[in-house]
């Protein structure tokens, strides 16, 4: 007899016949009835025990929390809520649990209690079916990327260049901080560290990307990036996971395609395959937003929300046409955004972004074209000599997913480019080398995943998407 787990046995029709299954204890109702979880699905399976049966000092010991090993007949259930039940012969605990001071009680928590306890809060409904969700959605975008005929590279995580501007890095270094070595001016002597060199982790491995692209011809990456910005956002991590698809011979049109196709695809996924998970934290979110007032409750429900992006077009604006709609926009006009919008050249704020997104468009917008002096130095600069071949897409509720861009093959211009923002030439030589020899048009894009996981659970605060978060002031597990 071959250990099940609650999912299968879920699943099974066939019923009156032996079963073994192990997890833990959500509840022990009654001396009679405990409710078996052990994360394969979001439903417990209810196991029945004659207690007559069983010496009370075990049952004693079947607390919320326990690990245990149960063997019975699976048969079809008496109760309401369940379509089979085990009838328990024989009852194992594995591990005791402790029912004065276990952490997660039967009962609600809030998340940032959890988020203490964040090493058991995935024995939680939410947080198993949020952590389901995550890896099924990776999957999904090895699946999308393998099967479109992209290979998965891997960037480094230590870099020793500091050229992309995507954010303050947190260095990398072995020398003792009380007692670095000092050159001659005083200053930390990086020559004698590890690497020879200052080094720090990675904040995108786009560069790096564009290496293989311009070889192998579409790549993708999808690992840890990291940013030391003093954020303290709900849509914030310090250590965040990226996907960097680059392609080869790709201009910014293709590169908003393949954005869009990848996006529906990987939702559309998990709207087939999660279906229990998703009509559970749909509930949970609309539980949650009853006590909104109505103006601030989503308009649509989760399921509606992904089946929306899966099955529509996003729209698609250059940044121009965004300022002048941001321009005559209430908000801006009745002075109600923290930063107004004054003219051609503003930086986008997450509340224009989110103006156009949930309240003009209300549909995913795919932003294109921005002035070349907000965004970073690799960017194509368009012919009218202002612009670059950005683009950003942005979520409701979410903000910024993505952003990408056509990337500027043409070596005088990046040379310029970097001259011009003091990036120096002799730490990007090997760049500037895909540019010296057989330089193509080429694009990509990064995705935040946590950003992706939020929209795609109803999760309204990053930390809860992804099991450790990372953030000012705490690392803790
Ligand atoms: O827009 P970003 O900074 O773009 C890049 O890093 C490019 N090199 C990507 C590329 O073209 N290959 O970051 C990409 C995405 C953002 O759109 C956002 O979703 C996410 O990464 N992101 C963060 N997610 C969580 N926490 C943070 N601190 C994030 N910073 C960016
Ligand atoms: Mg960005």
């Amino acid at each position: 007899m071959t250990t099940k787990t609650v999912a299968e046995l879920l699943s099974q029709d066939i019923t009156l016949q032996d079963v073994t299954v192990k997890g833990w204890v959500r509840t022990f109702r009654a001396n009679r009835f405990i409710a078996l979880n052990d994360g394969s699905t979001i439903n417990n399976i209810q196991c029945v025990v004659d207690f007559e049966n069983f010496d009370e000092a075990l049952l004693k010991r079947i607390t919320t929390g326990a690990a245990i090993h149960i063997k019975g007949e699976l048969v079809e259930s008496q109760g309401k809520g369940q379509s089979v039940e085990i009838q328990v012969k024989e009852l194992e605990v594995l591990g005791d649990s402790d029912p004065e001071t276990y952490p997660i009680q039967p009962k609600k928590h809030t998340f940032e209690f959890l988020r203490e306890n964040a090493h058991l809060r995935t024995r939680t409904n939410t947080f198993s079916a949020v952590m389901r969700l995550r890896s099924s959605l990776s999957f999904a975008i090895h699946k999308y990327f393998n099967e479109n005929g992209f290979y998965y590279m891997h960037t480094p995580i230590i870099t020793g260049s500091d050229a992309e501007g995507a954010g303050e890095m947190f260095r990398v270094s072995t020398l003792d901080p009380k007692n670095p070595p000092l050159t001659e001016d005083g200053d930390v002597n990086y020559k004698e560290d590890f690497f020879g060199k200052e080094t720090n982790l990675t904040v995108s491995g786009q560069l790096e990307a564009e290496t293989f692209a311009m070889s192998l011809g579409k790549v993708y990456t999808f690992g840890p990036t990291f940013r030391a910005e003093n954020s303290n956002t709900s849509r914030h991590l310090a250590e965040f996971w990226m996907i960097e698809p680059e392609v080869a011979f790709m201009d910014l049109a293709g590169n908003m395609d393949l954005a869009e196709d990848f996006l529906k695809s990987v939702l559309g996924y998990v709207l087939e395959n999660n279906k229990e998970d998703l009509e559970f934290l749909d509930k949970r979110l609309q539980d949650a937003e009853k006590t909104l007032p109505q103006a601030e409750r989503s308009p649509m429900n989760l399921l509606d929300k992904i089946k929306f992006v899966v099955e529509n077009n996003f729209k698609r604006v250059s940044y121009t046409e965004a300022i002048d709609i941001l321009r005559n926009s209430k908000p801006n006009k009745k002075k109600k955004f923290k930063y107004i919008i004054e003219e051609w050249g503003a930086d986008l704020q997450s509340e224009h972004e989110r103006y156009l997104v949930e309240k003009h468009f209300k549909c995913p917008v795919i932003l294109f074209d921005y002035p070349a002096n907000i965004k970073a130095f690799y960017m194509r600069l368009n012919e009218d000599g202002k612009t670059v071949r950005a683009m950003d897409i942005l979520f409701p509720g979410i903000g910024e997913m993505v952003g990408g861009s056509q990337r500027e093959e043409r070596l005088e211009v990046l040379k310029e480019k970097m001259k011009a923002l003091d990036i120096p030439e002799e730490e990007l030589w090997w760049y500037l080398d895909l540019r010296k020899y057989g330089t193509a048009v080429h694009s990509g894009f990064g995705l935040g995943f946590e950003r992706l996981v939020m929209f795609a659970t109803g999760m309204g605060n990053i930390r809860d998407v992804i099991p450790y978060p990372r953030t000012p002031q705490n690392a803790e597990f």
